[in-house]
Order: C-alpha cells, then structure tokens, then sequence
C-alpha cells in the first residue's frame, strides 16, 4: 500500500524522524536554513503531512496554496505561525508540543532574572575585557531576589513552572491573565492583580502569554512609564508582545532599569537599540533548546502525526 509523504520543513532529533519513517515516506529539507514561501510550497507538494518549525509562516496565502497537507505539526508550543481558523476551515488539522519544554523555558526565564539582577553577562564582558581590578564595597552592585515581586504576566503552564522556581530565590509573586486561577490551586504562591498593577508592582515583570491579537504590543512605551523605573522586563514568549522600539527608548531613557530577552519582534534580527546597551541580556531564543527537549518534541510531532493518520484525534490538536 501507498505510503503517505510527510514533509519536515528543517532538521529535528532523529529519534522522531525514525518514528515517522516506520509509518511514512519522510522528506526533510536539504537546506539547512529557514524555507522561503515558494520553497515551503514546492516542497510539499504530493506530501500529505507537514512537521513546521515556528519559523515558518503559515497564512491563509500559504495554506490556500498548500494542497494535499491534511495535518500540519508544529513543532513548538507556540502555534501563532500558523493560522489555525483559516487552517481548521481548510479542512487541515494543526497540532503543537506542549508540556515538555515547560521547565526548560522557565528555567531560561529564571536564568534572564538572574542575569539582569546580578548583572551576570555584563560581569563576563568586564572579565574577558581585563577590566576586572580586584573586590571593593561599592564595586558592580546588583539587585537581590529576596523579597522582590515577580510579575507573572500569563500563569499558564510555563508561567506556573517560572512561579514555583522563583519562590525559591525568596521572590513573592503576583500574576495577571484573562482570569484568576481557578479555586482547585488554592495554596499557589501567587496573587492575582490587574494589569496595571502588575505594571505598577513589579521589580521583575516575566512575560508567558502566547502571542495573539489581544497580546501583539501589550508592551509599549506607555506601559513602561507605568513601570518602577528600578524593574527590569523578562520576554522569553514571544517577540512581539513587546513594541521593540519602545523598549529601546524606555532602556536608554532609563524608564526601567533592565530586560533579559530571549525573544525579538523581528526575528532574527534584533532592533540595533538593544545591542549596545549593557543593561540588556539577549539571547537567541533557547527557551527549549535543551537536548532532551528537544528530542521529546520531535516524539511529540511524530505521535501527532500517526494517530490523525490511524484515524484518531491527534493528542495534541490545537484546531
Ligand atoms: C516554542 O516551542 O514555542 C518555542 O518558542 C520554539 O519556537
């Protein structure tokens, strides 16, 4: 019997592409880079499923275009590439890979917290630059945790994980979603506030909403002049929940005092603002690049991906 083709738009772990291949014919882009529309379209032609990165944008132009996909598996939690109504409409299921890169991401969030409070990068460059002179009292200070606010903005599943780490570095912590938590999780150790209060309150304000209509440039400058001019911002969701170049006038203009950012509106490219300021921590988006994360996530695509093709509802549809 004829195989179904799958198509993977860029290298993921082995251990999931050998999962496919025991079901499929399985094509993976040759090129070691980002594909183009036209490359993404000529690519899939005559497969049936698709594994996407969350690099790859697929609008309604793409997926009216895209003929013969049924399933589209992304492979990242993250599914705001995709345009899952028009997707759903089209017929073309859309799955993503929650869950398994939760601690990996909040662990990156805590390590941004980390970094900017204790000015840990910035320590490195001073090291590795020989201006490093000897100890002194007022020498390179810092914030410390202990007894700090971290405003969670959004306590889902990665919000909630980034929580529970940073009650122990002695941070107390308020949060702000669509709803307070439910009465199921009464003894979590955050507090609900409104949005201007998380503004308002916060020394570090962590950002883990998913990126929608409702959160594209949540942050702008006039956000930040509600800040503590002493708070420093920590993005490791999605670049443009923040007006990049609004952060870049708050951080020269001293609005708040820092951010720690794995994320960028533009991705790749980064707003050259934020290069030269010190009081920055960039990173290029490794919330889940850990191995094992990784390796998970492919598993996860390749379970998705089997089960709608044996006729069951895929564990992880988001349409
Ligand atoms: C995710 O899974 O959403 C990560 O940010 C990778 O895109």
């Amino acid at each position: 019997m004829k195989r179904n083709r799958i198509f993977v738009t860029r290298r993921i772990p082995e251990a999931g592409l050998e999962m496919l291949k025991e079901h499929f014919e399985v094509e993976v882009s040759p090129l070691d880079r980002d594909l183009t529309r036209d490359e993404i379209l000529q690519m899939t032609a005559g497969a049936q499923g698709m594994v996407s990165m969350a690099t790859d944008s697929i609008d309604k132009d793409c997926l009216n275009r895209l003929s013969g996909i049924q399933i589209i598996a992304n492979y990242a939690v993250g599914f705001n590439n995709i345009d899952i109504d028009y997707a759903r409409e089209k017929g073309i299921v859309v799955t993503n890979t929650p869950g398994i890169l939760t601690e990996a991401t909040a662990d990156i969030a805590m390590a941004l917290i980390l970094c900017v409070a204790r000015r840990i990068v910035e320590g490195d460059r001073l090291v590795r630059r020989g201006d490093f002179k000897g100890f002194y009292p007022t020498f390179f200070l810092g914030v410390e945790l202990e007894n700090k606010v971290l405003g969670i903005y959004g306590l889902g599943r990665i919000g909630k994980a980034v929580a529970r780490k940073a009650v122990a570095f002695g941070l107390r912590i308020l949060y702000h979603d669509v709803e307070p938590l439910d009465r199921e999780s009464p003894d979590f150790p955050a507090d609900y506030v409104s949005f201007d209060e998380l503004l308002r309150k916060s020394d570090f304000l962590s950002i883990h909403v998913p990126l929608n209509d409702e959160t594209r440039h949540r942050f702008t400058r006039k956000e930040f002049e509600r800040m503590k001019d002493t708070a420093f911002l920590i993005n490791a969701a999605r670049g443009p929940i923040i007006r990049e170049e609004d952060l870049v006038y708050a951080l020269e203009n001293r609005l708040i005092a820092g951010a720690g950012l794995d994320v960028y509106e533009f991705e790749p490219k980064v707003h050259p603002g934020l290069i030269g300021l010190e009081n920055v921590v960039l990173l290029p988006h490794i919330g889940s690049a850990a191995s094992e994360v990784r390796e998970r996530m492919s598993l996860m695509v390749a379970d998705n991906i089997i089960a709608f093709f044996q006729g069951k509802v895929p564990p992880n549809r988001v349409n």
